[in-house]
């Protein structure tokens, strides 16, 4: 299988990964419920990973790194841990449903939502944004980059408008953590929400959100937390304020051996070769006649180039790529519904392929090759 899916979930992973998840769950008793080595290895195995996390995104606060299931997870603990009726929020039409679906939920309980709308490169308004951003507004949530079209946010620049009126910055780094170098305190984000299977390489099942310094998140969850056990409420300490019930910690393993994997690799070079990739196959398939790519890729971006053949449905390009050349893509709408109206793709949606570290320029050379034969070129 060639696997141009990335945005997805890693799929090819270094094997150090599973390696650890094996030796974890071989070894790895429940960490902080108990005192037995294996319990004391759980403990230093998750503290490790929140270290080596924090390590990654030049984040100063190990503490502060909260382990979830998964982005939306995390995403989901982040809107309605600093939301409340009467509050305002500004989103934009990058945003995966994973922000879209909890704001519209938040709308219905008093919450003002407003959104940021991409023109037809996909690209954000800034003008727009300094209309809607004002003093009254709570929290900015915005994508890093887009997972329909891989555009890449100035995070700098949001953050510091929102900054300006005094409001939050919430960072979706869904399609950014692992696979583009990444400083919090530069991007100046109050919380950053990361998954841990696409580009950071871990196992799905992990994900997790970097709380800043004074961000105070209301609990999401209520439970065990292995410490002060009398308490009839979450305690206020990160990382157990949002933490309840056994984490992870085999997936957790698998994290921590993968962003060891990224430190020693480079995440540059693995941006570099993520950004050669995506522009070779760019370069491959934009002049051929009938297929239309979709974004903006005069700057720095995400590795994805998603296109659509003439008027083909989208499901039907892909379903063809795969089952004549065993092409992994993702058609259809990408849990992304207003960027796809935005592009003006709502009816075909469109055909995403997204490249990590492993590819090769052989598999592009083949997908192009498909997409010739397809458009009839
Ligand atoms: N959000 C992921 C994607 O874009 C799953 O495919």
């Amino acid at each position: 299988m060639i696997y141009f899916n990335c945005a997805a979930t890693a799929f090819q992973r270094p094997p150090c990964v599973a390696e650890a998840v094996l030796q974890a769950m071989s070894g790895f008793g429940n960490s902080s419920r108990g005192s037995a080595e294996a319990e004391l290895d759980a403990a230093r195995g998750i503290y490790g990973a929140r270290a080596a996390i924090a390590e990654l995104f030049h984040f100063p606060h190990p503490e502060r790194v909260v382990f979830t299931a998964n982005v939306t997870e995390a995403l989901n603990i982040a809107l309605f841990g600093l939301l409340s009726p009467g509050d305002h929020v500004v989103a934009t039409d990058w945003d995966h449903n994973s922000v879209l679906r909890p704001l519209y939920f938040l709308e219905k309980q008093g919450v003002r939502v407003e959104f940021l709308g991409a023109d037809l490169r996909g690209d954000l308004n800034f003008d727009e944004a300094e209309e809607k951003i004002t003093d009254g507004t709570r929290v900015v949530v915005c994508t890093h980059a887009s997972n329909l079209t891989g555009n890449l946010l100035d995070v700098r620049k949001m953050s510091e408008l929102a900054h300006r009126h005094g409001a939050l910055l919430i960072l979706d780094a869904a399609q950014t953590a692992g696979s583009i170098p990444l400083s919090m305190p530069e991007l100046g984000a109050d919380v950053l929400c990361f998954t841990g299977h696409k580009g950071l390489m871990g196992p799905q099942g992990t994900g997790g959100l970097l709380v800043g310094e004074g961000v105070e998140i209301r609990p999401f969850l209520y439970g065990g937390t292995g410490v002060q056990s009398y308490l009839e409420t979450q305690p206020e300490e990160y990382p157990v304020r949002l933490e309840a019930g056994t984490l992870n910690g085999h997936g957790i393993a698998g994290l921590s051996a993968a962003v060891g994997f990224l430190k020693s690799t480079g995440i540059d070079r693995i941006h570099r070769r993520e950004m050669a990739l995506m522009r070779g196959f760019l370069d491959r398939v934009r002049e051929i006649p009938g297929v239309r790519v979709y974004g903006n890729f005069a700057g720095d971006r995400a590795a994805i180039v998603t296109l659509n053949v003439g008027d083909l449905p989208s499901a039907e390009v892909s379903d063809y790529l795969f089952a004549e050349y065993g092409i992994a893509t993702r058609a259809g709408a990408h849990c992304a519904p207003r960027m796809h109206r935005a592009l003006g793709t709502e009816k075909t949606g469109a055909v995403r392929f997204s490249f990590g570290y492993f590819n090769t320029e052989e598999e592009l050379d083949t997908a192009a090759e498909a997409l010739r034969r397809m458009a009839g070129a």
